[in-house]
């Protein structure tokens, strides 16, 4: 341990391969589940996903390889913001009169102000390298939208975003973020696919929800040659891809002479969580680093770890993905519309279920004004405005230290702050002047939506 507040690996560390977990999880008895084909019910086979995703991601997806190399071309541009800084929040554990020391990974410092470049840069490569001329994709509170716009100019690749209605109309700056790249954006659901026209004609207010949003790309995707679906969290290759997260934190750890006593993330479909918590992970299912913690936060809105089914069901609400096993809220399950958007996703990562299931991740829920406070708090003591969604790994390690200062216990916390919440201001507003309601999660609607899973048993 040090006094050290900053720690920063240099352009040359930048990790050159993705971690998979995978074959760890198979190491230790957890068997992953396929996805399966939602007529037949069959594992998928990938020439269903070949109108959607290039080769490449669709090989990434089914891996059984440990490390999969990182393209040259794609390095180049992490290398615009990668390696990001790891911190000590000296600042926050004074505040909290805590015995535990609190470690973060900043992802917020990449020009997306989110991690999700880490992906979309990877998938515009991929899919610029098959050909294809437009992606179209969803996004929720616009980080992931914002981040494939930007690797699509990057690749020169036309990209078209429907955004949740909730977030078009609480953000508009990250709808402009997303033009200045030359995206076209449009508000879901929107008029303009089958999917979209279908949930207006029922619901003429509807707010929207990522599993719409999802429905519209994919449908766009399908009915155009040219064009191939992008998805920000959730598959395989997502989180492989957020990965380089967690490989530069565990260096950075060591620097910092320290082992976690628990790796804390927030948790909308899982990338950012999985890509800081995998390769520690590995320690864990290796039994060299067993008593190592793991929490996944989630909004008490959304709260799909916490109160959902592990249950094969589909991505999005439209039912045109294959089957996931994983936990749900069940895919027509619409969140009220809290002010962490990337959060408010029905369903989680399969990989992640599975290691919620088996014991291997905690998870807990939190109601936004709770959210707040922690994000409030660690803005007035280390001068980051957090993400709503990064704000839940905030309150996640708050609690944490807390419970080591009753428990005169030193605790080594390590928190993946996921982006800033510069273009999140109406949220802080709403909390700063008491106007944030307090939304709890409305068990009737899950129940009326996990009535609509498919009927597929889980092993
Ligand atoms: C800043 C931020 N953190 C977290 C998330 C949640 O996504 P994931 O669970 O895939 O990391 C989002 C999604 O939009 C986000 O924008």
């Amino acid at each position: 341990m040090t006094d050290r507040t900053r720690f920063d690996l240099s352009t040359a560390d930048i990790p050159t391969a993705w971690f998979n977990l995978l074959p760890d999880m198979v190491g230790a008895g957890i068997q992953p589940l396929p996805p399966l084909h939602p007529g037949t019910k069959e594992p998928v086979t990938p020439d269903l996903l070949a109108p959607l995703f290039p080769e490449a991601l669709i090989e990434q997806e089914v891996s059984t390889a440990s490390w999969i190399d990182i393209p040259g071309e794609v390095l180049d541009i992490y290398r615009l913001w990668r390696p990001t800084p790891l911190y000590r929040a000296t600042r926050l554990e004074r505040a909290l009169e805590t015995p535990a020391r609190i470690y973060f990974k900043y992802e917020g410092v990449s020009p997306a102000g989110s991690h999700k470049p880490n992906t979309a840069i990877a998938q515009a490569f991929y899919n610029k390298r098959a050909g294809v001329r437009r992606l179209s994709t969803e996004t929720g509170a616009g980080q992931w939208g914002s981040s494939l716009a930007m690797a699509c100019r990057f690749f020169d690749l036309e990209c078209l975003v429907f955004m949740v209605k909730a977030s078009f109309e609480q953000k508009p700056y990250r709808r402009i973020f997303m033009e200045t790249f030359g995206a076209e954006v449009r508000p879901s659901p929107s008029g303009t696919t089958e999917a979209g026209k279908k949930v207006l004609e029922e619901h003429p207010d509807s707010t929207g929800s990522l599993g719409i949003a999802i429905s519209e790309a994919i449908e766009v995707a399908a009915k155009n040659g040219d064009t191939n679906y992008s998805l920000g969290s959730v598959l395989n290759h997502v989180l492989l891809h957020q990965t380089v997260i967690g490989l530069e934190a565990r260096r950075q750890m060591e620097m910092a002479g320290e082992l976690p006593d628990v790796v804390i993330g927030c948790v909308g479909g899982g990338s950012n969580y999985a890509g800081l918590a995998y390769p520690f992970m590995a320690g864990r299912l290796r039994g060299e680093t067993p008593e190592m913690r793991f929490l996944a936060t989630e909004p008490a809105a959304c709260p799909t770890l916490t109160k959902g089914r592990f249950a094969y069901d589909f991505g999005d609400t439209a039912q045109l993905t294959p089957l996931l096993p994983m936990y749900t809220l069940g895919h027509d399950f619409v969140p009220a519309p809290v002010h962490a958007g990337g959060l408010r996703y029905h369903g989680d990562a399969p990989s992640l279920s599975l290691l919620v299931r088996e014991g291997h991740m905690e998870a807990a829920a939190y109601t936004q004004n709770e959210v707040f406070e922690a994000a409030v708090l660690f803005a007035k003591t280390q001068g980051i405005v957090p993400a709503p969604e990064s704000a839940h790994a905030i309150r996640g390690a708050v609690n944490e230290a807390i419970a080591a200062r009753e428990a005169g216990q030193e605790r080594v916390i390590l928190i993946g702050l996921s982006g800033h919440g510069h273009f999140d201001m109406q949220a802080y507003d709403d909390y700063l002047n008491h106007r944030l309601p307090e939304i709890e999660f409305d068990p009737s609607a899950e129940e009326a939506a996990l009535a609509h899973l498919p009927e597929v048993p889980v092993p």
